[in-house]
């Protein structure tokens, strides 16, 4: 994929690399034969609505479901039919799964004794665990007596005491209440920068997947639609799915013939490629309102139609030509505020818009 090369400048190997892999239940097919390659020290969303095919895809990674096609190569070996166990890879599933019966202590040093280290050792290490996660107070006490977050907490200390290599989590904040959940973004991305590993999380959560990954594999219906570093995936989506997906997006039907595409919404600009129905993406707030005498690369005419105080930023949308209507986010300390009905014409740079298949 092109963003990907582009972004991989330390030249390293990849770590994880999938290739040809898919998984069919009955007739049912959760993950379509995929590749993707995963960095060192890459923070990565698998993102994406429910019943794409996130959590099949993890579990293949993670060895819990067999691939139906392909193989899974991990820091240059064929795990392919190797079992969790065996893999450089850990998975804190959603729900936690905790030991209640245990404190959060012995929680967090169960997979060393289960790897029959010796004492000291394990000793030591539950304590450096208990402290990166801010749960030394909290050592004696039962996981049953934590709040969600606090187990949250625990379930990661658990699986990072194992130092893999390879750190999966399903949808692991999706139970926390917003508050938490941003308070818990924060201490994923510090957990993240001090144990130094390869983390890859499942989201269906636009806004948690800019802001936690460095690169998002974007999945619909099986497909991995689009893979690259969060900005370009923002900044430059290869499809429709994509651009609308993540992030607010106008998409503007447009029909290209002869180099030149025309906007149902009127206007039109030079664009090379084959003749056909195309859309163009552009974000609301890369868009204008253009006063008199002001011009863009892109303008259009239009009427309106309503106007939304959201705190931060007015929410304009304005009705044009072709049934088309665009939204354009103005800022709140804007000086002349445009009332419904008022005729005005819109206007963006070439460099802001994005044309995809439509
Ligand atoms: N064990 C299974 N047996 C049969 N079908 C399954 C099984 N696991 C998943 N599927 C189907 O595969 C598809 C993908 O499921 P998956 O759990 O990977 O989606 P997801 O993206 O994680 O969704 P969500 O966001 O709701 O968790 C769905 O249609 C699901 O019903
Ligand atoms: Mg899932």
């Amino acid at each position: 994929m092109i963003a990907q090369t582009q972004m991989q400048t330390s030249g390293e190997p990849a770590l994880l690399k999938l290739r040809g892999v898919s998984r069919r239940y009955g007739d049912v097919t959760a993950v379509q034969p995929l590749d993707l390659d995963i960095f060192p020290r890459d923070f990565v969303a698998i993102l994406g609505p429910s019943g794409c095919g996130k959590t099949t895809l993890l579990r293949i990674i993670g060895g819990f479901v067999a691939p139906t096609t392909g193989t899974i190569e991990i820091d240059g070996r064929d795990v392919t039919g190797i079992g969790p166990e065996k893999r450089p890879t850990n998975t804190v599933f959603q729900g936690y799964g905790l030991f209640p019966h245990m404190s959060v202590r012995q929680n967090i040093g169960y997979g060393l004794r289960l790897q029959k280290r010796p004492r000291s050792e394990i000793d030591d290490r539950v304590a450096e665990a208990l402290r990166l996660s801010r749960l030394s107070e909290l050592a004696d006490r039962s996981v049953t007596a934590l709040s969600g977050g606090q187990q949250q907490r625990v379930a990661l200390a658990r699986a990072l005491i194992l130092r893999p290599k390879v750190l999966l989590l399903d949808e692991p904040l999706a139970a926390l209440d917003l508050k938490l959940r941003h308070a818990m973004q924060d201490e994923l991305r510090r957990l993240h920068q001090e144990f130094g590993g390869t983390f890859v999380f499942v989201t269906h959560d636009q806004g948690e997947a800019l802001s936690l990954a460095n690169r998002i594999a974007v999945m619909n219906a099986g497909r991995i639609e689009q893979e690259g570093g969060a900005e370009t995936i923002y900044a430059a989506p290869a499809t429709r799915f994509v651009a609308t997906f993540i992030g607010d997006a106008n998409l503007l039907d447009g029909e290209r013939r002869d180099g030149e595409v025309r906007l149902a919404a009127g206007p039109a600009f030079a664009d090379a490629g084959p003749a056909g129905a195309v859309s163009v993406v552009v974000r609301p707030k890369s868009v204008s309102i253009l006063g008199e005498g002001e011009h863009a690369e892109v303008e259009l005419a239009g009427t309106v139609a309503e106007v939304v105080y959201l705190g931060d930023h007015i929410k304009c949308t304005v009705g044009a030509a072709g049934g088309q209507s665009v939204v354009v986010h103005l800022d709140a300390a804007t000086a002349s505020r445009p009332a419904v009905g008022d005729k005005v014409r819109l206007g963006w740079q070439l460099s802001k818009q994005r044309i995809v298949s439509a």
